[in-house]
């Protein structure tokens, strides 16, 4: 495990993990908030006048709702601009290979091995090492973004279950350490398998290439469940939130809304566009403002100051003493 460990370590693929899921994010962030502010449902990354769409930007006022203020400037669209190839090329190849003969057999290799043994604080630390940091485009770390979202939910004085989530809520991004086969089954967008491919779901156009989308059941609106079946029999692509919310379901006291912010905060068709609703039930209602209230502290609380880890972790090292009973913790 520590060859492996050593091979991913400040390697260029394990740095484009980090910027592609950051790209990810601002992309869907950017395309939800034009859909919003503009009433536009045509996809902007598909719009060839790209300085049309910058106009808008430009002479957009601020968003007035709070924590939901998208720093977008010129700046922020040119880095968009820049990395746009890179996030399209991510999510062909993760929205090809999702598929529900892939789902299972992730699942399988999740339950029937233990990848490593380390505590909370020590995989925060492993993943931080990802991070090559001779490199000029990405300061932060996975620990930084961690602390800063942890210490925004504290500083709103938030329970101290949330800001646990905020603290672990992207550690699954070990994964990419151990068995994964790239950077597609750990980041990026989530959405069910076995079911139709939402038209929500950002570039659902690169579906096509996924064999599950001219499956006889699959490709149906209802695929293999029922109606209002629960987001929780719904098998979701394979991913960081999935595989983080098995660790923390199975090793920690943390409740069901903290385990639903962990499995969903990537859901965005769920979450942010609305999608998959004949798929919920009334507990999925009661969850899905709980996974609204902590995005906005996962997308909104980066770029801020940066905590200084060794202040911060006595703090965290009690909060996750508190609700993960056993010290090592099998990943
Ligand atoms: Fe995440
Ligand atoms: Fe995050």
């Amino acid at each position: 495990m520590s060859t492996k460990g050593t091979k991913v370590i400040r390697t260029k693929t394990g740095h484009l993990l980090e910027i592609t899921d950051e790209n990810v994010q601002s992309v869907n962030a950017l395309k939800s908030k034009l859909k919003r502010d503009f009433g536009n449902d045509q996809d902007p990354l598909e719009d060839a006048d790209q300085e049309h769409v910058s106009k808008k930007l430009r002479s957009q006022k601020p968003a007035q709702e709070p924590a939901g203020n998208l720093p977008i400037n010129s700046d922020d669209f040119r880095q968009y601009h820049q990395a746009k190839s890179r996030v399209r090329d991510f999510y062909k190849e993760q929205h090809e290979k999702q598929t529900m003969a892939f789902n299972l057999q992730a699942r399988v290799n999740f339950k029937t091995k233990t990848r490593a043994k380390m505590t909370i604080w020590g995989a925060l630390c492993k993943l931080s090492m990802l991070i090559d940091d001779s490199d000029p485009d990405t300061e932060l770390s996975q620990i930084d973004h961690a602390l800063q979202t942890a210490e925004a939910i504290r500083a709103d004085g938030m329970p101290r279950w949330m800001q646990l989530v905020g603290l672990i809520h992207d550690l699954g991004k070990i994964l990419y350490f151990f068995d994964s086969e790239g950077q597609w089954d750990v980041v990026g967008d989530t959405f069910p398998i076995g079911c139709q491919f939402a038209d929500e779901i950002i570039f659902q156009e690169f579906f096509e290439g996924n064999p599950d989308n001219s499956h006889p059941i699959y490709s149906t609106k209802l695929g293999i469940y029922e109606k209002g079946c629960g987001l929780g029999s719904v098998m979701i692509s394979w991913g960081h939130d999935e595989y983080m919310y098995y660790i923390a379901k199975s090793q920690s006291t943390l409740n069901e809304k903290a385990l639903a912010m962990i499995r969903y905060h990537s859901f965005y068709p769920w979450h942010r566009e609305g999608a998959y609703r004949y798929l919920m039930n009334d507990k999925d209602l009661e969850m899905l403002q709980e996974v609204q209230a902590f995005n906005k502290y996962d997308l909104y609380s980066k770029s801020l100051t940066r905590h200084s880890v060794k202040e911060l972790e006595p703090y965290y090292l009690e909060l996750i003493d508190e609700f993960f009973p056993v010290k090592y913790i099998e990943f």
